[in-house]
């Protein structure tokens, strides 16, 4: 990877991953990045919890209805956590922390998926948080806001095409 604006053009959700471990300074890589992404107020309230344990994998891929199957299949993930209590904008740092671990994971050739949790049920009405916070075991003051996957890939995917860039919804001074 030459450059920051070739890691924006090849970044793809990855769904499906080989066997392959990540390693660990893959891993250290991918949470350095999280821990030094910006936060409002330096606030740094995101926690992270780190999952490889296969049948844990296979139980958070069915926290929600539909739309994380695929955290099922892979190595490893990192379920991203904010504290409501601490900043208004725990959801705009968690999210920040989460895309950044995503562009750390390309530039390692590493793929990775987001698994939207936030305001997400299971069939029953259940929300996802509470079955994760059930599985996983952290406190009431903390929400999960996303699940993201990481993993070698096991498709190709196309880089983002330069073509289809939304260039009409980008407005200069006016609307
Ligand atoms: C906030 C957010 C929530 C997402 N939730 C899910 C999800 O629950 N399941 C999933 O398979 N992909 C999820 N994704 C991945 C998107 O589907 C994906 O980024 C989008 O289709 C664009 O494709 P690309 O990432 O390959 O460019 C989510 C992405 C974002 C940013």
């Amino acid at each position: 990877m030459n450059s920051f604006a070739d890691l924006v053009q090849v970044r793809r959700s990855i769904r499906k991953f080989t066997e392959e471990e990540l390693k660990p300074e893959e891993l250290q890589s991918i949470l350095r990045a999280a821990l030094m992404s910006p936060t409002s107020k330096s606030s740094r309230s995101w926690h992270f919890i780190v999952v490889d344990d296969k049948t844990l994998l296979e139980k958070l891929s069915r926290c929600k209805e539909a739309g994380a199957a695929f955290v099922a299949d892979a190595p490893l993930a990192v379920v991203v956590l904010g504290d409501a209590a601490v900043t208004d904008v725990w959801v705009e740092d968690a999210s920040i922390a989460a895309v950044t671990m995503q562009y750390q994971a390309t530039e390692l050739g590493l793929g990775s998926c987001w698994a939207q949790i936030r305001n997400r049920e299971m069939a029953d009405g259940t929300p996802a948080d509470d079955v994760l916070r059930f599985l996983l075991g952290y406190p009431q003051n903390l929400t999960a806001l996303a699940i993201v996957a990481f993993g070698h890939p096991a498709v190709e995917r196309k880089p983002q095409d330069e073509e289809k860039l939304k260039w009409e919804n980008v407005h200069i001074n006016n609307f």
